[in-house]
């Protein structure tokens, strides 16, 4: 075992059967994956504990003892700011966040305020499905654009893009950077490439980059809205520590909406449903572990590609010879 194996203890084995944890629900196995005796990898949450600087400072708030409506502190915007630019090189304005209970109900919410009924919303599949249904279940059709496998990777289908994008009823293009399930970070050219298509066609482009900062050692994630003031202004970036930290149950995410009109129509949505107060726990969780959490997030990343390099050569010999 190395020094962060022990440090953090990643190998642990937490009995996460209890606290109705969705991922390992036997009826939620059933659902998915028909038995219920196999190793639940359908939800992306991890089976390892939060750092322990996290836990601490819930702790302490719960020590407080007091639960009133809280909003977050401007140390928590900063915590946001400060990790955007360290991590990926983005400036993002304090005046640009949004604070709102998780992502996928921002993806509904901002469906519904950026089209009508009718309208359709391009995604490109194979990809998360929650992404359909934040579609179908609000009334609107999805346009797909679906990802060409070329030998072992997906590409995006540019001139089927171009076809379908010309659609009058087409709004919206909802961008999952990285790419789930694919597991594709996608090129500064192809985001170019996308961006303009999109802003050629009076496309608003919601990029999900929920996943971020899992990323291997030796790759990059470049945040669609960094790329030009352009692209700032025609999208709308979902982000969250939920994957990175395993928090996702704390329900707390910062939508990134740099053009003032765009991000005014959000927030007149999320009041419309009084989706303003997202839970206290969330924000102190996330601002502790943008501060403090980065050598945990590093120290996972090494484990989980030993992981990863680990199951690919077991399928290799097991199952492909
Ligand atoms: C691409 C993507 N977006 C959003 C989510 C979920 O976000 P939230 O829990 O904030 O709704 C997931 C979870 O797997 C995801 O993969």
């Amino acid at each position: 075992m190395d020094e962060n194996t022990i440090k953090w203890n990643f190998d642990e084995i937490i009995d996460r059967k209890c606290y109705g944890t969705i991922k390992w629900k036997p009826e939620f196995l059933k659902r998915w994956l028909k038995y219920e005796d196999l190793l639940p990898l359908w939800v992306a949450d991890m089976d390892f504990r939060a750092p322990k600087a996290i836990t601490d400072a819930m702790i302490k708030r719960i020590n407080h003892g007091i639960f009133g409506y809280t909003l977050p502190e401007e140390d928590f915007y900063q915590a946001t700011i400060d990790w955007f630019q360290r991590r990926h090189n983005w400036i993002i304005q304090r005046d640009w966040f949004v604070y709102t209970p998780g992502i996928v109900s921002a993806i509904c919410n901002l469906v519904l305020a950026f089209s009508k009924p009718g309208d359709k919303i391009i995604i490109q599949e194979p990809v998360y499905y929650p992404f359909k249904e934040s579609i179908k279940n609000n009334g609107r059709r999805a346009l797909v654009n679906p990802l060409k496998l070329i030998d072992d990777h997906y590409e995006m289908d540019f001139e089927d893009l171009e076809k379908k994008i010309k659609d009058p009823r087409a709004k919206i293009l909802i961008l999952c950077s990285p790419h789930n399930p694919i597991a594709r970070i996608w090129q500064r050219e192809e985001l170019i490439k996308l961006g303009n298509i999109c802003i050629k066609n009076n496309i608003l482009v919601i990029s999900d980059e929920i996943h971020c900062d899992l990323i291997f050692p030796g790759f990059k994630h470049i945040p669609f809205a960094s790329l030009s003031e352009e692209f700032a202004q025609n999208s709308v970036t979902c982000t969250a520590g939920s994957k990175t930290f395993n928090i996702a149950g704390l329900q707390t995410s910062n939508i990134i909406i740099p053009e003032p009109v765009k991000r005014q129509i959000f927030v007149n949505q999320m009041e419309r449903l009084s989706l303003t107060f997202p839970g206290i726990f969330g924000a102190i969780a996330l601002k502790t572990a943008y501060n403090e959490c980065e050598d945990w997030l590093d120290a996972a990343m090494v484990y989980i590609k030993r992981n990863y390099e680990f199951l690919k050569n077991l399928f290799k010999k097991d199952y492909m010879g």
